[in-house]
C-alpha cells in the first residue's frame, strides 16, 4: 500500500511514526509547505520520502491513499478533492467545519465506493474500549450522565477554538459508549485571549436513552485534565488519560433506592422508597494498551485491503460534527 501525507506540524509526524511500522504500507511520503516541518521530520524519520502537494498527491496514480494532518479548515476542500481523485482518506478530526459539508463527503465516499476515515483516535484506545466493555455487560447498571474534562494550559489555535480542537474526542468517546448521537445540544463559551476563538466551552448533551453528558473543554486551565467520569446506577468509573498506572478506576459506589413495605409506619413519610449509600470495593483494572495511534494506522490500512468498513468512518465523524455544528451556532449567537 502506498500512502501519502499532507501535513507534518504536531501531530502530522505522530502519524509517520506509526504508519512507518504498519507492515502492508510500502512507501510512504510526506508533504507540507513549511521546509522547516519537513526538515524537522527528515530528522526523525530518516528513511523518510518527502515532498509533493495536494494536487501532484491526487493526479499520482500510484498513490493509494492519503493522509491529512493539516489545519481543520482545509479538511473538507482536501478530502473532497482527493476522493474525486479515487483516494482513500484518513482525516484527522474534525472531519470538516459543518454538518453540511461533513455530509456531502460521506456520501461522495459512499458513491466512490473508497475508505474515509476520520482520526478520532480514542475508539482505538484500549482504555475507551474497556469501559465499553464494562457499560455493555452492564457492570455499571443503567447509565446516569457522563462527565468530560479535557483541560490544559497552552497549545493555543489560531484557526479554530477550543470546541473544535479539543471536543471532537469527547463527543466521538460519549456517542460510543451510549451507542447514540445527541438529540438536544447545549455550548455555552467564553473568548478571553482572542476576540472570536473560544477558549473555553462548556457543552451539555441530551442523549435519547436520557442520559446527559457535560463535556468541558479548555486550554486556559492550570492543570492537564483528561477526566471523564461515568455514573451508573451500580457502579461508577473514572477514566483518566493522563494517568500512567490507573487508567480506569471502579468505584463500587451508588445510592440505591429500596422499596419500603407499605405496612411500615414510616412509609408514608418516606414515600415508597428510602434512598442509600452503598460504599463497596474500588477497582483499577489491568489494561493491555497497543499505541491507541498505532491500531488506528493499522485498521485505515486493513480496511482499504479487506474492503471493510473501519470503526471511525465518515458517518461516525459526521455524527461527531453534527454536534459541534449545533454547538458552534450557539457559541456565535452568543457573541452577537
Ligand atoms: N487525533 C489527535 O489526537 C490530534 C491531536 C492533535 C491534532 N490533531 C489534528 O491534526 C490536524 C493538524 O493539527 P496540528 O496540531 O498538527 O496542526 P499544526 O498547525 O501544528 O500542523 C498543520 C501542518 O499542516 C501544514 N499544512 C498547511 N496547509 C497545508 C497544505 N496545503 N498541504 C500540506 N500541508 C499543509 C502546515 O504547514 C503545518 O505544518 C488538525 O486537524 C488537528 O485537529 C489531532
Amino acid at each position: 500500500m502506498r500512502i501519502a501525507q499532507l501535513g507534518a506540524g504536531y501531530w502530522g509526524p505522530n502519524l509517520i511514526r506509526n504508519f512507518l511500522r504498519v507492515p502492508e504500507v510500502t512507501s510512504f511520503q510526506v508533504g507540507d509547505p513549511d521546509e522547516k516541518q519537513l526538515a524537522k521530520v527528515r530528522g526523525m524519520f530518516p528513511q523518510l520520502q518527502t515532498g509533493g502537494d495536494l494536487q501532484s498527491f491526487a493526479a499520482d496514480p500510484s498513490i493509494d491513499a492519503v493522509v491529512l494532518a493539516t489545519p481543520a479548515a482545509t479538511h473538507y476542500e482536501f478530502t473532497k478533492l482527493l476522493l474525486n481523485s479515487g483516494k482513500h482518506v484518513l482525516v484527522e478530526k474534525p472531519l470538516a467545519l459543518n454538518a453540511r459539508d461533513g455530509r456531502e463527503l460521506v456520501d461522495l465516499a459512499r458513491e466512490k465506493k473508497l475508505i474515509l476515515m476520520v482520526g478520532h483516535v480514542f475508539l482505538y484506545n484500549a482504555a475507551v474500549l474497556k469501559v465499553k466493555e464494562y457499560i455493555d455487560a452492564g457492570d455499571l447498571g443503567e447509565i446516569y450522565y457522563i462527565t468530560t474534562q479535557r483541560l490544559s494550559l497552552g497549545r493555543v489555535r489560531q484557526d479554530v477554538n477550543a470546541l473544535w480542537n479539543l471536543a471532537p474526542h469527547d463527543i466521538s468517546i460519549c456517542n460510543f459508549w451510549l451507542d447514540a448521537k445527541p438529540e438536544r445540544v447545549t455550548a455555552k463559551g467564553k473568548c478571553f485571549l482572542q476576540p472570536h476563538l473560544e477558549d473555553v466551552v462548556f457543552m451539555d448533551l441530551d442523549y435519547p436513552g436520557g442520559q446527559a453528558a457535560h463535556v468541558h473543554v479548555s486550554w486556559l486551565d492550570p492543570n492537564k485534565t483528561r477526566r471523564i467520569v461515568v455514573v451508573g446506577s451500580k457502579r461508577m468509573l473514572v477514566y483518566d488519560d493522563v494517568s500512567m498506572d490507573a487508567k480506569i478506576t471502579i468505584y463500587d459506589k451508588g445510592v440505591d433506592r429500596n422499596a419500603i413495605p407499605r405496612d411500615l409506619p414510616s412509609a408514608e413519610s418516606f414515600g415508597d422508597f428510602q434512598l442509600q449509600q452503598r460504599e463497596g470495593d474500588i477497582i483499577i483494572p489491568k489494561i493491555k494498551f497497543n499505541e491507541p495511534l498505532f491500531v488506528e494506522c493499522t485498521e485505515f490500512v486493513r480496511c482499504i485491503l479487506e474492503g471493510r468498513v473501519p470503526k471511525a468512518d465518515g458517518e461516525n465523524g459526521l455524527a461527531v460534527v453534527e454536534v459541534m455544528d449545533q454547538a458552534q451556532r450557539q457559541l456565535d449567537d452568543a457573541r452577537r
